[in-house]
């Protein structure tokens, strides 16, 4: 193609040749441009930009950019030739580069500010490990300059016996992408050991790897801090529980003398009078062989009741230390037996209700739910008791809802002052004059920590109601 035809074509660029302000010629895509010989350059361009078309002139400025028909041209000239080039798309393209490389400087400011900014080390490193960028924080931690990181690695920095792992952290990043919270220790510049949590991600299009580092030596420090306090505090509180027990252990002790005391008084009596009705035999002449036989027999009895209590007694302070499968109706009537005594005395009466219930196993710890069964009953019986209820009753009923056994030891001992409630079951809390206060909170924690069931309490017409749940399992 000759080059008038591809400046006829093109509606890029076109040509004006000028005779002062006379356009002779024009060369390029004149249906485009809509310009004819003999038209004036005033009349073509707009006021603004004959000026300037103009003044270039006038200064002699070989080139020079306008604005036309909604296009950008850039002007050159010589002598009386105008070349006009359409700089339209360049310009566009070149404003979108600028705005584009504006925000990438300011992302990149951004970023900077982020890592200079940021309360954790952020590193580059290269596939060795090498230091290839440090923050300010992670040079302050470390105490290197960025000079100095050049020449260290991440490895040369760790530990001695952190220097394979973090070889291997290194290594594993690249092959998986990145690690995270890699624990290991770091040694500053002037030799101080600190706890670091490392998070590794490699940068594939880069070939480098991202590390964070955050220093954990007070959470370290910290966590230490709290553990032996933890420690110490567990270790308290099982001291204070330990004496608790050892307290309610001895409470119970005390009561359960109380109670041989009143077990054995009919039997020993009893034994006084054979023993004084033997001196009667014995100045006989004759001794009835069959009399005798039934004294032996009568004797035995009463030795057999009595070292029965004491067995039966002798249990109770056996601890379990296992939990194990047993059987609550036989706790509760163990229970009974050992205060049946005392009761008949103040002439309280004692009901079991056990419905229809025929598997009353339970898992746990059998002595100390009879401790708590034997608790409460005692504590019905003393309030019976400080009010003179002539026809005292404790009842106890056993259900069994939703695969629980519920156990209600109800009185009629007027109940408890709806103000006493929240403090009941706590520790040295009693009304009583000679009472520890212990036998409630016990029972409560032997029910709800120890067997994982519920003891609680509440006031019913003439009395209370405490009620023990445990789940079969
Ligand atoms: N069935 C009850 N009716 C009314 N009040 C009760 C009943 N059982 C317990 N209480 C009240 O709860 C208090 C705390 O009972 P808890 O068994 O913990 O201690 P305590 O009986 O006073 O002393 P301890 O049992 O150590 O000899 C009692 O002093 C009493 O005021
Ligand atoms: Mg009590």
């Amino acid at each position: 193609m000759k080059q008038e035809n591809i400046l006829k074509n093109s509606t890029k660029f076109f040509i004006l040749k000028v005779k002062k302000d006379l356009v002779l010629e024009i060369f390029g895509n004149k249906k485009s441009i809509k310009i004819e010989s003999g038209q004036k350059l005033k009349d073509i361009f707009n006021k603004k930009n004959y000026k300037n078309l103009k003044k270039a002139k006038k200064q002699n400025r070989k080139t020079f950019n306008i604005k036309w028909k909604k296009r950008k041209y850039e002007i050159y000239f010589e002598k009386n030739i105008f070349y006009f080039y359409d700089i339209t798309l360049y310009c566009k393209v070149q404003s979108k580069l600028e705005k584009s490389l504006k925000e990438l400087r300011s992302k990149k400011e951004e970023l900077q500010a982020v890592f200079d900014l940021a309360a954790n080390g952020i590193s580059i490193l290269d596939r060795n490990g090498m230091f290839l960028y440090a923050n300010k924080f992670f040079q302050n931690m470390m105490e290197y300059s960025m000079e100095e990181l050049y020449k260290e690695s991440c490895i040369s920095l760790s530990s001695p016996e952190y220097s394979a792992p973090s070889q291997t952290a290194v290594e594993k990043a690249i092959q998986y992408g990145s690690i995270e919270k890699f624990k290991k220790i770091c040694i500053t510049k002037s030799g101080q050991r600190i706890n670091a949590s490392m998070s590794l991600s490699y940068l594939e299009s880069r070939d480098e790897i991202v590390m964070i580092t955050s220093d954990i030596t007070e959470e370290i420090e910290y966590q230490d801090k709290l553990e032996k306090q933890i420690e110490l505090e567990v270790s308290k509180r099982t001291e204070q529980y330990e004496l608790l027990c050892h307290q309610s252990r001895l409470a119970a002790m005390g009561e359960m003398i109380d109670s041989i005391a009143h077990q054995w008084r009919q039997p020993l009596n009893s034994l006084g009078i054979i023993v004084q009705g033997l001196r009667h035999i014995s100045s006989q002449k004759n001794i009835d062989n069959k009399l005798l036989e039934e004294i032996e027999s009568d004797i035995m009895d009463k030795i057999n009741y009595m070292s029965q209590t004491i067995d039966d007694f002798s249990t109770f302070f056996r601890i379990n230390k296992n939990k194990e499968q047993f059987d609550i109706l036989i706790s509760i009537e163990d229970a009974i037996r050992l205060i049946q005594v005392q009761l008949n005395n103040h002439n309280i009466k004692i009901e079991i209700d056990k419905k229809n219930i025929t598997n009353f196993e339970i898992y746990g710890f059998p002595n100390e739910f009879r401790q708590v069964i034997l608790n409460l009953i005692h504590n019905a019986m003393m309030q019976i008791v400080s009010k003179n209820i002539s026809n005292g009753k404790i009842k106890i009923d056993i259900r069994n809802i939703n695969n629980n056994l519920e156990i209600d030891i109800s009185d009629n001992g007027e109940g408890i002052e709806k103000k006493l409630m929240p403090k009941l079951f706590d520790p040295y809390f009693s009304t009583k004059e000679k009472g520890s206060g212990i036998g409630l909170y016990m029972s409560k924690v032997i029910i709800e920590n120890h067997m994982n069931g519920i003891l609680k309490v509440r006031n019913i017409k003439n009395g209370a109601k405490f009620t023990i749940m445990l789940a079969k399992e």
